[in-house]
């Protein structure tokens, strides 16, 4: 399969692969992501709430947005899914293609922007999780280019960081749900920071830390599913996460979670094309 052009779809686009490409390698060495011991166990590495509510992939065509260095593409390829990941940075295609040769498992990755992504193939799953939405300037557009690789009867599935938890500072000093100042739920322009750390090394000093992020209400998510002509099927909202977004948060096996859960921290959606 051949790489879709470079297209800029928005002008932050360009800042923020730079910041993934300095990340890939960070991540590459990081516990958070033990790429070693994933290769060496060869087993599937997804979340419960994913792996309940995506089902059975066995011999379905499924496509990963924002498939990062592939560890969730090549778990769902270990279940069987024909996968395919999809990512901005060259990097982290790379790191994919080379842990997929390690574990001698089929994928394709392919260098996209996703909102401008032109695939000449459909998918019965387009899955996207843990961090995608926060990049996206353009929801309709990456919508869009979900529903057009969408095969008829086939479904999206995102479960994403909630918006809600995008408004409480996270600042490591912090000790309690704190509203952080430059936040608005409402705001509607992508929102510059510049922190040269990581969610998976918040230690680490990126050497290009400029990002644009923006918040996406959920009633302009499901809006966006809506007009793009797919049925929303479920929208949940779960208050824990798959990494310690506030230093208060404490880790119960498998998520962290803030004590008595006061609010929500994901959210995730179905939504299916007409069959
Ligand atoms: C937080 S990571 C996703 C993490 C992934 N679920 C995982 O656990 O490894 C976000 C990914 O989105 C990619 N990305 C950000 N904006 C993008 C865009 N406009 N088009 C394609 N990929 C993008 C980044 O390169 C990065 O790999």
């Amino acid at each position: 399969m051949s790489d879709t052009k470079r297209t800029e779809s928005a002008p932050h686009v360009s800042v923020n692969r730079q910041n993934w490409e300095s990340r890939v390698a960070v991540h590459v060495g990081s516990k958070f992501y033990d790429v070693a011991g994933f290769v060496q166990a060869r087993k599937p590495r997804l979340d419960s709430i994913a792996l309940a509510e995506v089902g059975e992939v066995a011999g379905r065509d499924l496509l990963h947005l924002q498939c990062h260095i592939g560890i969730d593409t090549l778990s769902w390829a270990l279940l069987g899914a024909k996968a395919t990941g999809v990512d901005f940075s060259p990097a982290a295609l790379e790191v994919g293609r080379d842990i997929a040769q390690r574990l001698d498992v089929d994928a394709d990755f392919v260098e996209s922007d996703i909102s401008a992504l032109a695939l000449d193939k459909t998918y019965d799953i387009v899955f996207a999780s843990h961090g995608v939405l926060c990049w996206v300037a353009d929801l309709k557009a990456w919508v869009q280019a979900a529903a057009r690789h969408l095969k008829p009867g086939g479904f999206l599935y995102v479960l994403d960081g909630h918006p809600v938890a995008q408004l409480f500072a996270s600042d490591p000093e912090i000790t309690k749900l704190q509203i952080h100042p430059g936040q608005h739920y409402f705001r509607e322009q992508p929102r510059r920071s510049a922190w040269e750390g990581t969610y998976a090394d918040p230690k680490a000093k990126l050497p290009n830390p400029v990002t644009y992020q923006g918040m996406h209400p959920i009633a302009e998510i499901v809006q966006a599913i809506r007009d793009a002509g797919l049925a929303v099927e479920f929208l949940h909202e779960f208050p824990m996460d798959t990494w310690q977004r506030f230093s208060f948060m404490t880790h119960d096996g498998e998520w962290w979670r803030i004590a008595g859960d006061p609010i929500p921290l994901l959210f995730s959606i179905r939504a299916r094309k007409e069959g």
